[in-house]
């Protein structure tokens, strides 16, 4: 491949000490889908250190070997690398382990002990440990109660080699559920050794809001209500919920997307500049602009009915498997938010989440505020608000929108936009969002996880919302699959003389 000059010193230097990762729910989608195969990217491009060891937990019966060989299979399916390279495969695979158990299971907890012992000797992990908890909320307390009894944890306060743990969403149903599971985790754990994915912070386009505004000078003094006059986001999916009916129908589109993802968009656009690039300073901004939402006044829910997306036939929610046939569970939410405080006083923030959208796409725009004197208006007719907008995928870019003459004799104006894409850019694929956050977790920087107080202000945000609508009992109006959601969506930002932006 030609050199690059834009990617020159974009190498990543941090690789992280050799540990143990034991993953709790090894036979599940996710570590098939994305832990192993995220690990093996890393391995692939030469950031893991030698003597990493990864250990799958779970029921099935199975020996190191044939794990070894459904893992290579998840990562010609799913690695961003692939199909996988035989010399890091076989380097890689001789750190793949597999202990079979029961997570209440003492015994099995016993075993897993004994062979993480073993390869602290034979594999040079040190007593390094990151316990990742793939599976349901309901099994936490029990693996985490085992680990404590198993004195396979250790108090970062004495010194020695490191436990973390890593969470998986959802961090419980409602603030209540989440207080208990936060209550449980600091039983065994301290918070710092606790790593809360939410994968939308180890996206780069994400994390790339931050250096947008805090690494350039000229768009930090815009960033306020004094020029911006509103600001969109949209999380569209064209997808349903597929398999995963039976928890998606008890939790609905609010608490899967907008109460950790989409909110961690909110905090990034809204937050003050932390005093540095840490993981405690970061997330104090943070959680000051949760702490500054308004209760939530305005909102429409949806869910899709029958339709088309992308040219195939879509069925209605209800129809889909493992939901209930009269489910009230919205599939599409869009919100009117405020953050009361000096910087956004009077600055809605629409915010839109959904499914068999038209598209998948998630999207951020800034609207700025019109020029204040309309010097062209009568020539020229209409004048177009300045936009910036982030894409956050596909197509990863930002793109600003300002007006221009339109060429000619009369004095006309146009839209156009400047554009930078991460692809022409950088002519490299950004690398998917669990390798980051693995990887983070074993460097030890907890910058892009989410703290307790964190999940617990965006519940005590969404609670009343939820519970207001668990106890209506009319339905969420329908949409056809593959329109943009309900019309009482577009009533909601109309009816504040703004529209919709279609990213
Ligand atoms: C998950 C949700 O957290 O995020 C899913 O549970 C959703 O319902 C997914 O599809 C979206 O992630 P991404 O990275 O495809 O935007």
């Amino acid at each position: 491949m030609e050199p690059n000059p834009l990617r020159e010193g974009l190498e990543q230097e941090r690789v992280p000490e050799a540990s143990c990762l034991v993953i709790f729910g090894a036979s599940g989608d996710l570590t098939q889908r994305k832990l192993i195969p995220g690990l093996y990217s890393l391995a692939h491009d030469g950031l893991l250190p030698a003597g990493q060891t990864i250990v799958g937990f779970a029921r099935a019966a199975m020996t190191d070997q044939a794990f070894r060989t459904s893992m290579k299979d998840a990562c010609n399916e799913h690695a961003r690398t692939r199909p996988v390279d035989e010399a890091v495969w076989e380097n890689f695979a001789r750190g793949l382990f597999y202990v079979q158990g029961e997570f209440t299971d003492s015994g099995a907890f016993d075993r897993l002990h004994r062979r993480l012992r073993e390869f602290d000797s034979s594999r040079g992990t040190g007593g390094r440990r990151i316990y990742y908890l793939a599976v349901p909320p309901q099994f936490f307390s029990t693996i985490a109660e085992l680990l404590g009894a198993e004195k396979m944890v250790r108090d970062p306060e004495r010194d020695g080699p490191y436990t973390r743990v890593i969470v998986e969403k959802p961090f419980g149903h409602d603030l209540e559920s989440a207080r208990e599971l936060n209550r449980v985790a600091v039983t065994t754990f301290r918070e710092r050794q606790v790593f809360r994915i939410d994968h939308y912070l180890g996206k780069e386009t994400v994390q790339n809001l931050l250096v947008l505004r805090f690494a350039n000078g000229i768009f930090e003094p815009f960033w306020n209500r004094q020029y911006i006059d509103h600001v969109q986001l949209t999380v569209a999916e064209s997808i349903g919920v597929e398999k995963r009916g039976n928890y998606f129908d008890s939790a609905g589109i609010t608490r899967d997307i907008i109460q950790n993802h989409m909110l961690q968009l909110v905090s990034l656009v809204a937050m003050e500049p932390p005093v540095a690039f840490e993981a405690d300073a970061v997330r104090d901004e943070k959680v000051k602009v949760l702490r500054a939402l308004r209760p939530i006044s305005d909102a429409v829910r949806g869910q899709y009915d029958e339709g088309s997306v992308l040219g195939e036939h879509a069925a209605a929610y209800r129809a889909e498997e493992k939901v209930d046939p009269r489910s009230h569970t919205e599939t599409y939410s869009a919100l009117k938010v405020f953050i009361d405080n000096w910087r956004w006083a009077g600055v809605p923030f629409y915010i839109r989440a959904g499914k068999r959208l038209p598209k998948r796409v998630t999207d951020i725009s800034i609207h700025f505020r019109p020029a204040p004197h309309p010097l062209f208006s009568k020539v020229a007719m209409t004048t177009h608000p300045n936009i910036l907008a982030i894409r956050i995928q596909p197509d990863e870019g930002i793109s600003l929108k300002f007006d221009s003459k339109l060429p000619g004799p009369t004095l006309r104006t146009a839209p156009v936009s400047m554009e930078f894409r991460y692809a022409t850019s950088f002519g490299a694929e950004p690398p998917e969002a669990y390798e980051r956050l693995l990887l983070e977790t074993m460097l030890g920087d907890a910058t892009l996880f989410a703290r307790r107080d964190e999940i617990e202000t965006a519940w005590a945000w969404l609670d009343p919302l939820l519970k207001r609508w668990a106890e209506d009992a009319s339905a969420p109006a329908l949409y056809p699959s593959g329109s943009w959601g309900p019309e009482a969506a577009d009533q909601l930002i109309e009816a504040d003389g703004r529209k919709w932006r279609r990213p």
